[in-house]
């Protein structure tokens, strides 16, 4: 089998550079990133230059009850062939100059195929909350000890084996009927091949998976009474996995038998889209989540599990992170349940209602006068690791307007990174450079309040693609196109926007921070009180 996978990734690369020498112009790689709100495809050329992206939305996330989150793969799936179509029709390349893809996607969702391989239930998503119970129990079997060790994290709410424990007491009937659990994007892999593949990256955030050794946990798979037939054959990020299926080739005008790549969770495709593939240099990333990444040559843990341990998409290395569970998904909340205005402006001005929000919030001083956000909408996971946590709107007074609430939010966004920063501080692990990519990394307004509240330089990517840029990195990687992720990277990658820290901010948000940071403790009492009330409503 591995040597079969070799042979077809020598003849891959060789049909590449045959194909290179002939028309470089028209050899393309694609990436699909399944995000949370949406699908994005990419296509890149043989120099890693961007030749056009198109996303297609998600219907949102389905909330049955407080603390849930669900999708439909379904609607992912029709969501990644509508983008893959479009971005073949927006950029006019044929499908047939495609030599690889890549596949990105949000991590440790859940979703779970019968024996037919049909859906069995709505996808339970990475910032659905309701299984701390599960966690717990998780963590009482395998032992904390053994969990940090083996899977170099604790088991959290937003991982995958404690919403399948959840399954497992909640909906014994699904759960008899299990033969396949897939991550997201493996899932659209398995729609894209029909052949059943996991990756090291995404793989990592299952609670199953031994981190160090890059391969299942049978010991953990084991303990929890979970079938390790349920969990397909893992690769590595550059791998090739399966080809593209003839009658999916044929509907979305690709070419069959095109290979398919590992790929990597949205974060690690991210880290490679932005470069984060060597000590150093980190990213700050603001999509849905927010995400402080950091490379590291050696699988360091963090003792507490305040911030995760997992593999990176570069062969044999692994990266840390810390994660916000609610950062962008802060400001789509402000501009759905409040941004009405923006929202129908914006459509009439044919402007993008995020940026009519920011211009409004730039009108606030930095600080907002003391009005202080914490974006636990979805719970928290760094540092607090705390399902329970609420978002609060701190501090408000009479003088404060609208514009200084929207300035709060993306405030107490940054806030939150800033504390996956002091974490890799007592970790050790070197920060030379920031790069912020998302909607951080779009907005002057948020680079600028990053930089002075992380008192730090930031910069950008020129190639503002992140996950799905990097999936079709990896993809040309696996292709031969080039000799490793890190060349890709060096390649392919430039800098912009770099902006520094104005001294008069950052002294001011130094005093909020404090003030930041000392809410949580002051509410985690009211939080679990309010949990439970929620909970018996
Ligand atoms: C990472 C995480 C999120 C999701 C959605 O651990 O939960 O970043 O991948 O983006």
């Amino acid at each position: 089998m591995a040597q079969k996978r070799q042979d077809r990734r020598t003849l891959c690369a060789w049909r590449f550079l045959a194909h290179r020498a002939r028309t470089s112009h028209c050899v393309m790689f694609l990436g699909i990133d399944i995000g949370t709100t949406g699908t994005r495809a990419v296509l890149i050329d043989a120099l890693g230059k961007v030749v056009g992206g198109e996303s297609s939305e998600h219907e949102p996330i389905s909330t049955p009850e407080p603390q849930w989150a669900e999708q439909q793969p379904e609607n992912w799936w029709s969501a990644a062939r509508l983008a893959v179509k479009s971005v073949l029709a927006r950029t006019g390349v044929r499908g047939g100059a495609i030599l690889g893809i890549g596949l990105s996607g949000q991590m440790h969702g859940l979703v779970l195929l019968d024996k037919q391989h049909s859906v069995l239930r709505p996808s339970i998503i990475w910032c659905d909350q309701r299984c701390q119970a599960q966690a717990d129990h998780i963590t009482r079997t395998v032992g904390y000890d053994k969990l940090i060790e083996i899977t170099c994290n604790p088991a959290l709410t937003g991982f995958t084996a404690p919403k399948l424990a959840w399954v497992q007491v909640h909906e014994p009937e699904v759960f008899h009927r299990i033969e396949k659990v897939l991550l997201p994007k493996d899932y659209i892999r398995f729609r894209l091949t029909g052949q059943f593949a996991a990756e090291v990256s995404d793989a990592s955030g299952t609670t199953l998976f031994d981190v160090v050794q890059r391969r299942w946990s049978d010991e953990v798979i084991g303990a929890l009474n979970f079938s390790r037939d349920w969990f397909p054959a893992v690769y590595e990020s550059v791998a090739i996995s399966g080809d593209l299926s003839p009658s999916v080739a044929q509907e979305l005008g690709l070419k069959a038998g095109t290979p398919v790549v590992g790929g990597g969770g949205d974060q690690a495709s991210g880290g490679v889209g932005n470069g984060i593939v060597s000590p150093g240099i980190v990213s700050s990333t603001i999509g849905t989540s927010g995400v402080v990444f950091a490379f590291m040559e050696n699988p360091a843990r963090d003792q507490k599990g305040r911030v995760h341990t997992f593999c990176h998409a570069v062969p044999q290395k692994w990266h840390v992170m810390g994660v916000t569970q609610g950062a962008g998904l802060s400001l789509r909340w402000v501009r759905d349940h409040l941004g009405g205005l923006e929202v129908s402006l914006g459509a009439l001005l044919k402007k993008d209602s995020y940026e009519l929000l920011t211009q409004q919030a730039a009108q606030a001083k930095p600080g907002c006068e003391g009005l202080i956000f914490l974006p636990y909408l979805m719970g928290e996971r760094t540092p607090h690791l705390d399902a329970n946590a609420r978002g609060v709107l701190f501090g408000l007074t009479g003088r404060h307007t609208r514009a200084d609430v929207l300035r709060a939010v993306l405030e107490g966004v940054a806030y939150s990174l800033k504390d996956s920063f002091l974490i890799f501080d007592d970790m050790k692990v070197p920060v030379t450079q920031v790069r912020a990519s998302g909607g951080g990394g779009r907005s002057a307004l948020w680079r600028q309040i990053q930089a002075d509240v992380f008192g730090k330089e930031i910069c950008t990517v020129a190639a503002d693609e992140g996950a799905a840029f990097g999936s079709a990195l990896v993809a040309a990687v696996g292709a031969g196109a080039f000799g490793s992720v890190e060349e890709a990277c060096t390649q392919s990658i430039q800098l912009n926007n770099h902006t520094h820290p104005i001294a008069a901010n950052a002294a001011r948000y130094a005093d909020y921070y404090e003030v930041y940071r000392s809410l949580y403790g002051a509410l985690k009492p009211s939080f679990d009180k309010v949990t439970r009330l929620t909970a018996s409503s």
